[in-house]
């Protein structure tokens, strides 16, 4: 029944290992040790323990991606963002759930694995390349998101194509070509798909930045090459009714240094004096776009945008300034705790006639942002997060939060203080269409269980707890982003 294929489980199982010591993990932080990783081996669990009872209504499969491999023969990456993508898919019917993990089979990582150690460089950690790097896809790790489109899957990475996979077995079919021309561009992981299903998604890469519209099938109606600087490193953006928006952060790229070597991160340079644009594209016309200026701010999600031709507001969340973030992201790495992660949420009104704007502040703890998948591109008032609640300097979140952004009214839900709450999507429940109505769903992991599970709430009910949880018998890397796809 339960494939056990587990190196991390099988770690665990046999206590603290000191050779996980010995390669630079410190053993003080338990809730980091998913961030050890798998050793390119998937997970399989046909049927798993659940706590309480799983709606009726809940039917079909939650995908979610992140970085899941983390060493190779004694080398550990510096960085989280460099994990080799791990793709989970939770099957959810008759109240049961089953969970499935597989390594996207990038051309990385194909070659690392038959190799048995790194052979090219990642994002945050300087690796000499043993290999060709001919672009992007070279170095892609396909660890972000995914996006479930038109009955097919893909596993998505900011800097790079997006990789197809099969729904049901996330077994690779290979680099996904929207159209000849747009071979090898980039296709960020955070594409927005609007009610309709039309989808909208850019690409940034050299200072450039290319958007993409594509229809609910997922063939390409429009793409275009902005006439925009963009910055080293553009993670989300915002649609709107009638707009796209972009945070453009004041994050250069020291090219020099990454041909010598210098691993990108690295080579990143954040110059805090100068603003953060916030470049306003309209859908209807790419080539329509106007830039406003805010104080420099680092900006990764965004929950979502609205407006009314006057008035274009947006909320994200505002993370601690780049070289901040990376340091704390180093630490967590070697297993030792770091400063808490200050990231708050904002919302961001732009008076389009006057050419002014303005941001409300929040101070909650919070990532991963989610809304409605019914309001993108509407007006929306709640936004979802994993939320840290009175854990001290604890990494990651425990909790979750639901906010009104039109009244500041919050309702949250704490696990304590050892659970490792992840991202939460919504999934609307069938037959309905208010705001919120439907369930909140996603992944967590128990510190003193060692052992992930998903959890399922009443989206507008948080703090009467989880309806059910999903118990797997092992732990699973800790992912990035999730999508539901209904039955
Ligand atoms: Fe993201």
């Amino acid at each position: 029944m339960l494939q056990r294929r587990h190196w991390l489980a099988a770690v665990l199982a046999a206590g603290y290992a000191p050779e996980l010591l010995a390669q630079g993990f410190a053993s003080s932080a338990p809730e980091l040790l998913p961030l050890l990783g798998l050793d390119g081996e998937g997970l399989d669990a046909a049927d798993t323990v659940i706590e309480g009872r799983l709606p009726a209504g809940l039917r079909g499969r939650y995908f979610r991606n992140g970085p899941g491999l983390m060493q190779r023969a004694g080398q550990r990456y510096r960085h989280w963002f460099d994990g080799d993508g791990l793709v989970q898919s939770w099957t959810l019917a008759d109240g049961r759930a089953s969970h499935r993990a597989r390594f996207v089979q990038t051309e990385k990582f194909r070659a690392e694995q038959q190799a048995g150690r790194f052979l090219l460089p990642a994002f945050g950690t300087a690796i000499r390349a043993e290999r060709p790097v001919r672009g992007p896809d070279s170095v892609n790790v396909a660890n972000t998101s995914v996006l479930p489109m038109g009955g097919r899957l893909y596993a998505l990475w900011e800097g790079g194509s997006a990789h197809e996979l099969d729904p049901v077995t996330l077994e690779t079919r290979g680099l996904k070509v929207w159209s000849e021309d747009l071979r090898g561009m980039p296709f960020s992981a955070h594409p927005k798909v609007e009610p309709d299903g039309t989808v909208w998604n850019f690409g940034s890469a050299n200072g450039r930045l290319v958007v993409y519209q594509l229809n609910a099938a997922g063939a390409v109606v429009r793409h275009a090459l902005l006439d925009v600087r963009a910055p080293a490193m553009l993670h989300d953006f915002a649609v709107s009714q009638r707009f796209l928006v972009f945070l453009l952060a004041p994050i250069t790229m020291d090219m020099a240094a990454v041909r010598n070597g210098t691993a990108m991160l690295d080579a990143m340079h954040w110059t805090g004096e100068q603003p953060t644009r916030v470049l306003v594209v309209d859908k209807a016309d790419f080539s329509r776009t106007r830039v406003l200026e805010m104080p420099a701010c680092n900006v990764f999600h965004f929950g979502n945008a609205w407006d009314d031709g006057r008035k274009l507001r947006v909320d994200y969340v505002q993370s601690v300034a780049l070289p901040e973030l990376n340091l704390a992201l180093n630490q967590v790495m070697r297993g030792e705790r770091s400063n808490r992660d200050g990231s708050t949420p904002r919302v961001l009104e732009i008076d389009l006639q006057a050419g002014r704007l303005s941001v409300a502040a929040r101070d909650e703890s919070v990532e991963f942002p989610v809304v409605d998948p019914r309001f993108v591109a509407r007006r929306h008032r709640h936004v979802w997060y994993p939320m840290a609640t009175d854990i001290g300097d604890r990494w990651g979140f425990n909790g979750l939060m639901r906010l009104d952004i039109e009244t500041g009214a919050r309702e949250r839900f704490s696990f304590g203080a050892g659970t490792v709450v992840e991202e939460h999507v919504l999934v609307p429940k069938p037959g309905s269409s208010r705001e919120g109505e439907g369930w909140l769903v996603g992944m967590g992991y128990d510190i003193a269980r060692r052992r992930s599970f998903l959890s399922v709430f009443d989206a507008l009910r948080l703090a009467n707890g989880p309806l059910a949880r999903a118990w797997l018998p092992y732990a699973v890397p800790y992912g990035f982003h999730g999508k539901f796809h209904p039955a």
